[in-house]
């Protein structure tokens, strides 16, 4: 795959249609400088002599369409250049759905709507975010929609979200979140409550579809929406679910011919599915890595991409909140109150009492104010994470990303913990 292996604090050139790809080592930053000509880093534009820092870890690819001379400095744990990439396909992938958009305009109808499915680590997150950018670039507002309650690129794990983007990613910071729409699901993967994942996925399309109609400009800009990896048996069946409530025009699959022919054999005529080959610098996670990425993006919400926010920590008594849970654990139909069906159980809103075992759970926020079976599809405002529990004084200590007191008083408890600890 290597054409060339890039050493440390070198120029190198990149001919037209390359790549720089580099893994961050786990323990340093590496800065990179565009010394020449025009590059981009998953969809955005470099400035001539910007220099960018990536963070420990990160996995990072700087293309060029036209050329370029780059220079890395720092510890990286692989760095080489490729001329193998799919960029070409994914900006024809951008243009066509630009032309979708040229005609929503001129019809004053509803732009493209594409959902991106396939394995874990092909790139999906990284395919929204290219398309995102470059639909921002050409002046759109797009809808990015986040439906990996594992690895989002929006909120913290345990969430579906929704934002429209008028801005390209920072290379350094990845997306600015201006006002997201967030639902509490509560759970790293959707096998937990498929159910309520189903429920919080209607009821997301539903608020998509109100906000496009109040703005053409949204409206023929379209939606990219992303999912998890989970794409066999119910997974499967999850991401059909996905393209109708959304009403996908578009799905495109990313590496895996079985999953392009099944949904083409499974979906209607009019929904156009296309294969698109994975990048060859896309990396595969280890199970750990995938925790790790999930406390990193809870550790962000708090702090911050670089760690220039500023949490609190209050004391919240028991008596000034509510808290609950969404799903009760399955019961037999003949065990149920009479009427109620055993998918009822798993959107149902169920108290839950403060005990210690809240100790380091992720709340969230939500913006409902009574205590019913609204909540569920009631958005969240944000979350905080219970840091300490004193039951004899009946109170608990919280992280906040804003200052007391919390903005509403209804709870829900994720079954997502993470520890406060640098
Ligand atoms: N062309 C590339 N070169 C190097 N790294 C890449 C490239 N494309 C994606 N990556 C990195 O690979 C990792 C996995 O990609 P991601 O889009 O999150 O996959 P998925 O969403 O399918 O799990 C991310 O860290 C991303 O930054
Ligand atoms: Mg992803």
């Amino acid at each position: 795959m290597a054409d060339e292996n890039v050493k440390d604090g070198e120029d190198y050139r990149l001919d037209r249609n390359a790549e720089l790809r580099f893994e961050v080592d786990s323990r340093n930053e590496v800065q990179m400088e565009l010394v020449e000509g025009m590059a981009e880093v998953f969809g955005t534009e470099l400035a001539k002599k910007q220099i960018c820092a990536f963070l420990p870890g990160s996995k990072v690819a700087v293309y060029t369409y036209h050329g370029c001379v780059v220079k890395l400095r720092g510890k990286t744990e692989v760095a080489y250049i490729s001329k193998e990439t799919p960029m070409t396909m994914y900006l024809n992938t951008h243009a066509a759905m630009e032309q979708m958009r040229q005609k929503a305009d001129i019809e004053e109808t509803r732009g493209p709507r594409v959902l991106v499915v396939g394995p874990t680590d092909v790139g999906k997150s990284t395919l929204c975010r290219l398309l995102v950018n470059y639909a921002v670039r050409s002046g759109r507002s797009p809808m990015l929609v986040d439906l990996d309650v594992g690895q989002g690129q929006i909120s913290v794990p345990g969430t579906l979200a929704a934002v429209v983007m008028e801005r390209v990613a920072d290379v350094e910071e990845g997306f600015v979140k201006t006002a997201p729409l967030v639902f509490h699901f509560g759970h790293k993967s959707p096998a937990d409550n498929m159910t309520l994942f189903n429920t919080l996925m209607s009821r997301m399309a539903e608020v998509i579809n109100i906000r496009s109609e109040q703005s053409q400009r949204v409206n023929s800009s379209g939606v990219v929406i992303n999912t998890g990896g989970w794409v066999r048996g119910s997974g499967y069946d999850v991401l059909k679910h996905a393209a109708g409530s959304f009403e996908v025009d578009v799905i495109l699959v990313l590496d895996q011919e079985r999953l392009y022919n099944q949904l083409k054999g499974d979906l209607p005529e009019f929904v156009k599915i296309v294969l698109l080959p994975k990048s060859g610098g896309v990396v595969e996670r280890s199970q750990h890595a995938r925790a790790e990425a999930r406390d990193m993006k809870i550790r962000e919400y708090f702090y911050g991409v670089k760690g220039n926010f500023f949490p609190h920590t209050f004391e919240v008594k028991f008596s000034e909140v509510k808290l609950y849970k969404i799903g009760a654990p399955s019961l037999p139909e003949s065990c149920l109150p009479l009427g109620m069906k055993a998918s009822d159980s798993k959107t149902k809103v169920i108290p839950v009492l403060p005990t210690m075992t809240l100790l380091h759970h992720v709340l969230s926020v939500s913006a409902s104010d009574s205590g019913d079976q609204n909540i569920v599809e009631t958005n969240v405002l944000g979350f905080i994470i219970v840091t300490g529990i004193d039951m004899d004084k009946a109170v608990m200590t919280v992280l906040s990303p804003s200052p007391r007191p919390l903005p509403k008083s209804i709870l829900l408890v994720m079954d997502i913990q993470f520890m406060d600890i640098k």
